[in-house]
């Protein structure tokens, strides 16, 4: 076996890669050179430990052992059947990709450039309710694990910590804030002046909750956040309305948390209050990404909420290409749904994504090991998407278009 074929050496480079990327500049990557690769692999006198958790479907199962019955079936669980939640992963399998040999891949150049700041990787963490369920700190921990990866971690309005005591937790987390807009509209300008105060650099404005879509495993097993925890931003509207059950009584589908009068005029009105970029969330349509660009949004992102509203929509994949067509550049595109991998993150980025967010894959690592879960997600799938890049011969995200795909 050569040193290119052993195991712990290519592990423990891969790992000193990682850890050592964390800025901007990708230098490191000055070590998957064959030459560094050999003179590393020499030097190593210690084997790397054996890691049971070496990817997302690693965290999944190690997640579902820890998670109480109640956190496991809120967060894994999707909507009516489970079609879209299988088609949200599935239709990654489907898309085939090029390998290109003999190009220089010393170099690559992982960073991407959003509302004016540069990210040094193109992957976020999509807006996830109630983190006490799954880690004591909550959201505060996940921001540390967020932090440590600079990753921005998109809170969700229905977070179990408010969005000043997360920002406050962690003041090198890089914040966004994703807003349900509540029927109390003076309230609702409230969180977004609170949102703001706190440092978050956008806002995600939920459009595709209404209602809620038909979720048979919060039903079975009677879905309610625990005594103790609460929607602490909604804490102002009313202690009760803060801890009531987001799942609306049997036989209804309204829920005093969401709001089914949402229109595009609300979308103005947001902009028109809001200082920071306002991206719409939850857009699967050309028709809704056209109007949304009329409508002066910032930016898009392409979600199904993770296949826990309305099953049977396609897979966030497969609608990408049409709203990256009807928006054709004018506004930036990040999709969530289904990232398991980092092929994935290149296939979304090659069918029109400017980044992608992930949801349940960090609440796992959350779960497994808090912040270093959280980090530690976040870090394998960059590390995967940056083989991926090596692999199909891109050494930066301009590179990636749909010549790398098969087809
Ligand atoms: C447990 C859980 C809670 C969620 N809570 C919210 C939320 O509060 N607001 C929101 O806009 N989306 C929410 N989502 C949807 C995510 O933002 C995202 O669209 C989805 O998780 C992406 O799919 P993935 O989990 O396959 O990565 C939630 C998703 C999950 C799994």
């Amino acid at each position: 076996m050569s040193e290119h074929d052993s195991p712990m050496s290519r592990r423990q480079l891969l790992g000193s890669v990682a850890s050592a990327s964390a800025a901007i500049a990708l230098t490191p990557r000055g070590a998957l050179a064959e030459s560094a690769l050999h003179s590393m692999s020499i030097q190593q006198t210690e084997p790397a430990a054996a890691d049971p958790l070496a990817s997302v479907s690693d965290f999944e199962r190690a997640a579902r052992e820890r998670m109480s019955t109640m956190a496991w079936e809120y967060v894994s669980g999707g909507a009516g059947d489970e079609q879209t939640l299988a088609w949200n992963t599935g239709a990654y399998t489907d898309i085939r990709l090029r390998s290109r040999v003999l190009q220089d891949v010393s170099q690559l150049d992982t960073s991407v450039q959003l509302f004016g700041r540069t990210l040094p990787h193109p992957i976020l963490l999509a807006p996830t309710a109630y983190h006490q369920l799954v880690h004591s700190d909550g959201e505060s921990e996940t921001a540390r694990g967020a932090a440590t990866v600079e990753s921005t971690m998109i809170v969700s309005s229905f977070a179990t910590q408010r969005i000043e005591d997360v920002a406050r937790a962690v003041p090198s987390a890089s914040l966004w804030f994703q807003l349900y807009v509540q029927p109390d509209r003076g309230f609702t300008q409230e969180l977004v002046q609170r949102a703001e105060a706190a440092g978050c650099q956008a806002l995600c404005l939920t459009v595709d909750t209404p209602v809620l879509g038909a979720r048979h495993r919060e039903t079975r097993i009677g879905f309610q956040l625990p005594a103790g925890m609460s929607r602490a931003n909604l804490e102002r509207l009313s202690s009760a309305t803060a801890s009531s059950a987001h799942r609306p009584p049997e036989g209804a589908i309204y829920s005093e948390v969401l709001e089914p009068l949402l229109t595009w005029k609300d979308v103005a009105w947001l902009r028109g209050i809001a200082t920071v970029p306002v991206l719409l969330k939850g857009v699967l349509d050309a028709d809704d990404a056209r109007q949304a660009v009329e409508a002066g949004v910032d930016g898009l992102i392409v979600s199904n909420h993770g296949a826990r509203n309305l099953d049977t929509v396609p897979a966030t994949v497969t609608a990408l290409p049409r709203v990256a067509e009807a928006v054709a550049g004018r506004l930036p595109i990040l999709l969530d749904g289904g990232i398991r991998r980092g092929t994935d993150v290149l296939k979304a980025l090659a069918l029109g994504a400017t980044a992608v967010a992930i949801g349940r894959p960090y609440l796992y690592g959350l779960a497994v090991n808090g912040a270093a879960g959280v980090s530690r997600i976040v870090q394998l799938l960059r590390t995967e998407f940056e083989m991926a890049m090596a692999l199909t011969g891109r050494t930066s995200l301009a590179a990636l278009d749909k010549s790398v795909l098969w087809d």
